[in-house]
This record gives C-alpha cells, structure tokens and sequence, in this order.
C-alpha cells in the first residue's frame, strides 16, 4: 500500500533522507522510530506530497505521488488521512461539524456529508458527543474527532504523527485500540510516527528505526524485537533502572569487583537461561533485573544478572553461549 524506493530528500548541504526503500502492505500498523533529526517529519512530509523528494519514488496504493501535480496531487492526497498530536478542531464548530468540515470543502452535499460524519462518531464512540464543542471535549476525545475528521474521506491510509505524546497512559491505550480496531473494521493502513516505543510494542505489526536520514532497522515487530544484542530491541523492551547501590546486592558483596551480564531471551527462554547459568553456579537470586514479554507466543527481553568477578562474567558468558544463548557483559 505504500511503496518508497531510493527517497533522497535534501536542503541544500543537509541530507534529510538517503536511499530510504521502504513497504508497507495493506492493513498493516507500521511504526517509524528516531531520535530528533533523523528524518521522521521529512518522511512524513513527502507523503502527503507536502514536499517533493529529491529522488526517488512514493507510492501510495499503486500511485506514484512524485509524478503528479495539481488535481492528480490533490486526488493522491485524499488517499491519506492525517492525525497529529495536537488536534487542532476548529473551536467554533460542534464534534459533528469538525468531522463532517473537509468533506464540505470537497463540496459534498449536507444531507451526505452530516450522515458521514455522524457515522464516523459512532465508529470512534463519540456518537453522543456530536453536539458538543471542543471546548467540551477532553483531550483523548478530542483525538478521536480528529481521527473521525482524517477518515471522513475515507483514506487508504492513516499517517498519526505522535499521536498520543499529549495523553495520558489511559488515554494513549485507549486511542491505540481504537487505532487496531479501525484497522481492524476499515482494513486501513496505519503509518505511525512516534518516539515512545510502548506504542510500537502495543500495536505496530512491523516498525522501522530511521537514524541519520537512513533506514537502520526494519522488520516484521516480532523479528526486531528478538534480534539479541540490537540497540532497538533493548528501547523496545527495556529493563527497570538499576539503584546505584544495587549493583552488587544480589550477590551481598561489595561493587567494586562485580559485573554485570545481560542475556538475551531470543531464541530461548527463561528455564534454559536458568538451567544454563545454574551450571556454572549462577541461581535465580543473582537475577538483578529483567524484562519478559511474550510477542507472537514466543518469550522476548532480557535478563541481568549480577556475578561476583570478571572470572565468574566470563564463565557465565562462555556457558551461555555454549547453548547458543547470547550474553554481553553490561556496563
Ligand atoms: N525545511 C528544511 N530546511 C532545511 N533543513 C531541514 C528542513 N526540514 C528538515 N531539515 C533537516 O533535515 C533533517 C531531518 O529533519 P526532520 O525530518 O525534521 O527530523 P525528525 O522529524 O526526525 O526530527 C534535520 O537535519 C533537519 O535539520
Ligand atoms: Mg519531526
């Protein structure tokens, strides 16, 4: 559903985007992570035709959007519905009306387009809120009128610019469910553009990581997430954070000679780690942390265990590896 090839974005000296190839099959939640100025805005940008790449191709449900320019742009457009962090409804007008506002600029009749509209609020579960203003609307409700106004030309595609960083833990799951089940019902194509990595976890199928304009990671969520030792695996599953004086305690020694050993559960799961570190005199009370989540039926994260020595590091990691089982010492 939605095709880049080689995209190259830049300004001037800047390169935003660089040989970005990048697909996203219908009905599938994509999410796009990366650190501030790595290219998310830009990739956005160039598809909604909002800015013209430099080189490459965007295509979206077959179309290539660079090709094209005034009515052939605008029809393209009407393929994707936007919802951004700040809802931006217009004050003055009721829920219904908000929603029901491109389609009157696209010249739809009344009669229709308020029928559509009140049809949309009940999809999102605001159909008794149609009469409300903004005013009297909290902030998860006010992003779901903005999500009922990007599907109101019933788009192809939903591109959510963080669209829950303004709301709370409550509202954000809320909003993420009635993400999937629009997904779900419409068959929608979601791109999601976010940097808390708890909405990729909770409903991204595949995820790609952009870092300095580049694709550094993409994948299906449960291939990525269980790939041992990568940097985004870890943000996606993080462990709690470790006290200062915590370092040492599960062993009761002193700090200074203690180290720390992470392994990863992809692959294999938490019993054979145990029986493995157990063989070399390594128990469960030398677990210092850890993080277990259960992704496709199959167990993902990492554990930590705390060890008296280099010597005792080196002998962990050695056994672990023995079965295939792979262990860093963790700084
Ligand atoms: N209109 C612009 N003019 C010049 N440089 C830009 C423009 N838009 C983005 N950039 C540069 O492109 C890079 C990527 O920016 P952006 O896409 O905004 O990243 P992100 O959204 O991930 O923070 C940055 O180095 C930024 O300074
Ligand atoms: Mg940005």
């Amino acid at each position: 559903m939605i095709e880049l090839a080689s995209l190259r974005k830049t300004f001037g000296d800047t390169v935003a985007l660089e040989e970005i190839d990048l697909s996203v099959p219908a009905g599938e939640i994509h999410g796009i992570v990366g650190r501030s100025g790595a290219g998310k805005s830009t990739l956005i940008r160039c598809l909604t035709g909002l800015e013209r790449p430099s080189s490459g191709t965007v295509a979206i449900d077959g179309t290539d959007i660079t090709d094209q320019s005034g009515s052939g742009l605008r029809e393209a457009r009407r393929s994707i519905g936007m919802v951004f962090q700040h809802v931006n409804l217009l004050d003055s007008r009721t829920a219904l009306h908000n929603v029901a506002h491109p389609l009157q600029i696209a010249g739809v009749s009344k009669a229709e387009r308020l029928a559509k509209a009140r049809e949309l609020l009940e999809i999102v579960g605001l159909g008794d809120r149609a009469d409300n203003y903004p005013a009297q609307l909290s902030g998860g409700q006010k992003q779901r009128v903005g999500i009922a106004r990007a599907l109101a030309a019933e788009p192809k595609v939903l591109l959510c610019d963080e669209p829950t960083s303004a709301l709370d833990a409550t509202t954000t799951d809320q909003i993420l469910g009635l993400i999937r089940s629009l997904r779900d019902r419409l068959g929608i194509t979601v791109l999601i553009i976010t940097h808390e990595m708890s909405v990729i976890r909770e409903i991204c199928d595949s995820v790609t990581l952009l870092a300095d304009g580049r694709v550094a990671k993409t994948g299906k969520l449960a291939e990525v997430i269980s790939e041992p030792g990568s940097t985004l695996a870890k943000d996606l599953v993080p462990l709690p954070p470790i006290g200062l004086d915590d370092k040492g305690a599960a062993e009761g020694s002193e700090s200074s000679t203690s180290r720390l050993v992470e392994v990863s559960l992809a692959g294999t799961s938490l019993p054979t780690v145990l029986t493995s570190a157990q063989a070399v005199g390594v128990g469960a009370d030398s677990i210092l942390a850890g993080a277990v989540e259960t992704i496709e039926g199959k167990q993902v994260g990492r554990i930590r265990f705390t060890v008296a020595s280099a010597a005792a590091s080196k002998e962990l990691i050695t056994a672990l590896e023995a079965e295939g089982i792979y262990a860093e010492e963790a700084a």
